[in-house]
Parts: structure tokens; C-alpha cells; sequence
């Protein structure tokens, strides 16, 4: 998986960037807060940020929070190797939110089936959920972005 290594690579310097421009604006980027990603239009105004496609935008944001590699530690959320017929909230040890442990105790299998709904709009399948993450509501994005996020979860 070179090119997601060298992806990540490449984003850490973006939101180093994004972070930079929110700091000359006044306004204190706080570390680990979503907002410098959760706006990529108006946070990474420089024109390699502009060369990403919807999909590697999306994958970015998803970044901040997840990480894709088998092993690979946890950041906000669960590590998502292998997620794709893997039940909600199964990852040992992890703090799920208790509407997700809810889910996966219900015999919820994420799959692109499940996925879709979900990350269109994670309230509206886990209420409560810790994920704070708006959605994808660009159908042709989500379509695009799903079999690409099967990759990445799926490497060996
Ligand atoms: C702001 C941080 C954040 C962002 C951005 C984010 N997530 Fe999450 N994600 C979480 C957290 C926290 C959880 C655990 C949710 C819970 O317990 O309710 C989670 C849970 C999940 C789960 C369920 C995992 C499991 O083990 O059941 C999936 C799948 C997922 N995220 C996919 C994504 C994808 C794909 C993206 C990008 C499109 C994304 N997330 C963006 C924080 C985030």
C-alpha cells in the first residue's frame, strides 16, 4: 500500500498547511479538532489540496480520524483494516459509543450495503454515535468512494 502511505504523507503536510492559514486568520487551530477537516473547501486553500479528486478528499477526512493498514494504531475511531464483513463495534477494546455496541449486538455486518447508509448519514443509523462526521450525501462520490475504501481496508 505505497500510495496511501505516501498519500498520508502528503496529508499530513496539507493540514499542516490548513492549520498554518487558520493560525494567520487568528484563529488557533485546535489540535485534534475536525474543523480544519471537516471544511476541505475552505481550510486547504493551496492548489495541491485542489488537485485531490472526491474521493481522495473523502478518504482524507475519514484519515484524520481512522487509520486503513492491518496493526496500525487507534486514533479517534477504531482502526477499520478488514472492516467490510466485520461486525459494528467488534474491535476489542475499543470505546464504542453505546448506540454502536448496540448495533453490533444486533449481528450488524459492516458490508457495502451497510456502509452506504451509513456513511451517507451516521446519525441516521447510530443515533448517538461518537463518529463526528457529517456524511458523504454526494451519491456519485459514495459510489466511487465505497469500492476504494474496500481496497484500502482490505489490503493483506
Ligand atoms: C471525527 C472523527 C471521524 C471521522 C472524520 C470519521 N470517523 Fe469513522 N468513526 C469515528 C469514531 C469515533 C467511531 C466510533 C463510533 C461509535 O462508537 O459510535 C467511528 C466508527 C466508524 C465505523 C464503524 C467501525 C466499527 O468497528 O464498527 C466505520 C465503518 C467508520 N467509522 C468509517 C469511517 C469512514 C469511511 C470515514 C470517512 C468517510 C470516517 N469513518 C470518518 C470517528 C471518525
Amino acid at each position: 500500500m505505497r500510495h496511501v502511505l505516501a498519500f498520508s504523507a502528503f496529508l499530513t503536510f496539507a493540514s499542516a498547511a490548513g492549520a498554518f492559514a487558520q493560525q494567520t486568520d487568528g484563529q488557533p487551530a485546535a489540535p485534534g479538532q475536525m474543523a480544519a477537516v471537516t471544511t476541505p473547501e475552505s481550510s486547504a486553500p493551496s492548489d495541491a489540496a485542489a488537485e485531490l479528486t472526491p474521493v481522495q478528499k473523502t478518504f482524507a477526512q475519514c484519515q484524520a480520524c481512522h487509520t486503513f493498514e492491518k496493526g496500525a494504531k487507534t486514533l479517534i475511531g477504531p482502526n477499520l483494516h478488514g472492516v467490510f464483513g466485520r461486525r459494528a463495534a467488534s474491535i476489542e477494546g475499543y470505546r464504542y459509543s453505546v448506540n454502536m455496541k448496540q448495533l453490533g449486538e444486533t449481528g450488524h455486518v459492516w458490508s457495502e450495503d451497510t456502509l452506504r447508509p451509513y456513511l451517507t448519514n451516521p446519525r441516521a443509523i447510530v443515533p448517538k454515535t461518537a463518529m463526528r462526521f457529517p456524511g458523504i450525501p454526494n451519491e456519485q462520490v459514495l459510489n466511487e468512494f465505497l469500492p476504494f475504501l474496500k481496497e484500502v481496508t482490505s489490503a493483506p
